[in-house]
């Protein structure tokens, strides 16, 4: 086509676009013409995205600790991205399944295999000092975290383990609330006091968590399997992909993730308490949480011993690197 004709055709196409919404096309080719051409650092924000790096100390590696969340919150956010796409799908396609269960999975490895930079990659004297500064702040208050524990499995399936048996999809959604396991985890047990880090989590995110859990009940990720066709539901990349998807978000990462506590805060005699007030050592290992996402794809064995083979081979090794 000659480049006249291609540039007349693209105008009637526009013309058509903006007339179907009552536009009229030569303002908007005005906007073209008056409009700068667009630069890389305009796209991205570069110049806000790199201003958000804000120390509250002179440690340089608190640097690091801030930089290294905030990517790991960008991949919660590719993470979402995926998941909200999943939740919204009625095409039952099982490739689309398949594809978009690895994509995420392949973000959970990128954030699994970096996490050494925590672990190794920052001074353990700076990390003891410019935390003081951080407090009751804590990864703890990651609600995007939360948010992927709602969009994947039906929210009985968060409960705490201690109480889970006594609640399904019968109760409401802020029933089911009330027992999530992260409360327990961040409450006194003798006192029932509330650390201020969950008191000030819950001021701000219960209501979209609250609104999050209701538009995604009957319809998280693990009621769109079970809803697929049985040939797709039986279809072994799929169960894989889930599976892998289930080892990475609740055994995987925070076994890696507890390494960074063990490496910075424990100690012979005990530990040094978390900024965010939990007992890290009751409250961390994906054993003790026992979270599982889509528990029908696992056998017994699986369930009975979750989160605890990694232990025994994974942090020996961190321990002795004292
Ligand atoms: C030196 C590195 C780190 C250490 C020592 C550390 C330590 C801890 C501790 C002790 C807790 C328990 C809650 C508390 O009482 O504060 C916690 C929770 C948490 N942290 Fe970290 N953390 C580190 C890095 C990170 C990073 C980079 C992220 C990324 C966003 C993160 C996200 C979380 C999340 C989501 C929780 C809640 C986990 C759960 O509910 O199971 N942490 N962290």
């Amino acid at each position: 086509m000659e480049k006249d004709e291609r540039i007349a055709s693209q105008i009637n196409k526009l013309e058509e676009k903006f007339k179907n919404s009552g536009q009229d096309v030569s303002s908007y080719l005005d906007g073209l013409l008056y409009q700068r051409y667009l630069t890389y650092w305009d796209y991205i924000h570069l110049d806000t995205l790199l201003s958000l790096q804000v120390p509250r100390t002179y440690f340089p590696d608190e640097e690091i600790f801030i930089m290294y969340h905030q990517i790991t919150e960008l991949y919660f956010k590719l993470i979402l991205h995926e998941l909200k796409q999943l939740v919204d799908d009625k095409s039952q396609d099982l490739d689309f399944f398949i594809e978009r269960t690895t994509r995420i999975n392949s973000y959970y490895q990128a954030l699994v295999t970096s996490f050494g930079i925590m672990i190794k990659g920052m001074e353990k004297e700076q990390f003891l000092r410019y935390r003081m500064a951080l407090l009751p702040a804590s990864g703890f208050q990651s609600v995007q975290y939360r948010m992927i524990e709602l969009y994947a499995t039906p929210m009985e399936n968060l409960v705490h383990h201690t109480e889970r048996t006594h609640f399904s999809e019968e109760h409401t959604v802020e029933e089911l609330y009330e027992h999530i396991y992260w409360k327990k985890g961040a409450t006194d047990l003798q006192s029932g006091e509330k650390t201020l880090t969950l008191k000030q989590f819950e001021y701000r995110y219960t209501p979209r968590l609250i609104r999050i859990a209701k538009q995604v009940k009957g319809r998280t990720l693990y009621h769109k399997f079970k809803a697929l066709p049985e040939a797709s539901r039986n279809n072994p990349q799929l169960i894989d992909a889930l599976k892998k998807l289930d080892h990475n978000a609740n055994i995987n990462w925070p076994l890696v993730h507890m390494g960074s506590a063990y490496r910075y805060l424990d100690r012979e005699n005990g530990a040094v308490n978390a900024t965010g007030g939990t007992n890290w050592k009751d409250f961390l290992p994906p054993s003790f949480q026992k979270i599982i996402f889509f528990p029908t794809l696992h056998t017994k064995e699986e369930l009975d011993n979750w989160g605890k083979h990694w232990v025994e081979h994974t942090f020996s090794p961190l321990h002795n690197q004292k």
